[in-house]
């Protein structure tokens, strides 16, 4: 059997053009344009693409955007105080501090100090608590896109084995949550599980995110399983995921490409978290 191809692209696409619209109601009904700040601190390639990334999807759905670039030896205390500037800002709805940071900057330091209503990543460990317990909270990009991209495709979850592979807390254990709110059962593999493939050839709904290309096999999948593969990885010939595509895709029911599967729908929340931070979420 040949997957269905879920196209996170023409996913991202539709949502974006629906974010683009309620920005021209907003702005027509004379209501808060909503504004996103991310800092970059240093020169990281990838994280100066991804910025650049996010600077321009803003633009691209009227959103107003500001990038903080700052120079890679800068101090705790000067991201501390740019960072309480924008928290007190009423233009500024959401802020996102690009990580990695450089390393004499303690990262929960920085994110302990967003507030949480314009935590648009949902890093905070008031939204982090909040996500735990099923109250509004804002919810970290990746999984949120992940759940969307389900939900497009028509993907029912009640009732099914869900195995997530990686532990993170930007993508494994928030995709987890979300899941098991969707009343899947869940399992959380990890790089010390025993008999990884024991666990995955189980699930009905695969999520990988190892940031290993080849953790998943076409062996590893049960026949007609819905794979969501949010690795990036940078290898000779271009960018791959973490699931071997091709045997994976003759046995699942449907499966997202790498690029043009998760990836433009992390954006494209992140957008949707600073919409609904500027309109009030909670
Ligand atoms: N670096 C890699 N992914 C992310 C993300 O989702 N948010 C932030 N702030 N930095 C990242």
């Amino acid at each position: 059997m040949a997957a269905r191809i879920i196209d996170g692209k023409a996913i991202a696409a539709e949502i974006r053009a629906g974010i683009k619209d309620k920005i021209a109601l907003l702005r027509a009904n004379n209501g808060p344009v909503p504004g996103l700040a991310v800092i970059l601190v240093g020169e990281d390639p990838a994280s100066q693409t991804y910025v650049r990334n996010k600077e321009r999807a803003c633009q691209a759905v009227g959103m107003h955007s500001e990038v903080y670039r700052l120079p890679r030896d800068t101090n705790q205390g000067k991201l501390l105080e740019l960072i309480d500037e924008l928290n007190g800002r009423s233009d500024i709805h959401g802020i996102l501090v690009q990580l990695p940071v450089p390393e004499q900057i303690e990262t929960a330091a920085i994110i302990n100090a967003i507030r949480p209503e314009k935590d648009v990543d949902g890093f905070h460990p008031v939204n982090v608590g909040r996500l735990m317990v099923g109250e509004p909270a804002m919810i970290p990009c990746t999984p949120q896109g992940i759940m969307a991209l389900l939900d497009h495709s028509g993907v029912e979850l009640t009732g099914k084995k869900a195995v997530v592979v990686g532990r993170s807390n930007i993508v494994g254990k928030p995709v987890a949550l979300l899941l098991l709110q969707r009343h899947a059962t869940v399992t959380i593999c990890h790089s010390r599980t025993k008999d990884l493939a024991g666990h995955t050839r189980q699930a009905d709904v695969l999520v990988v995110a190892t940031g290993r290309p080849g953790t998943i096999t076409g062996e590893m999948v049960k026949e007609g399983a819905v794979v969501i593969d949010v690795g990036v990885n940078r290898v000779e010939g271009g960018l791959v995921g973490d699931v071997a595509f091709d045997e994976v895709a003759n046995k699942a029911a449907a499966i997202t490409p790498v690029p043009g599967g998760v990836g433009p729908m992390t954006i494209t929340m992140l957008l949707q978290n600073t919409l609904q931070a500027a309109t009030g979420v909670w």
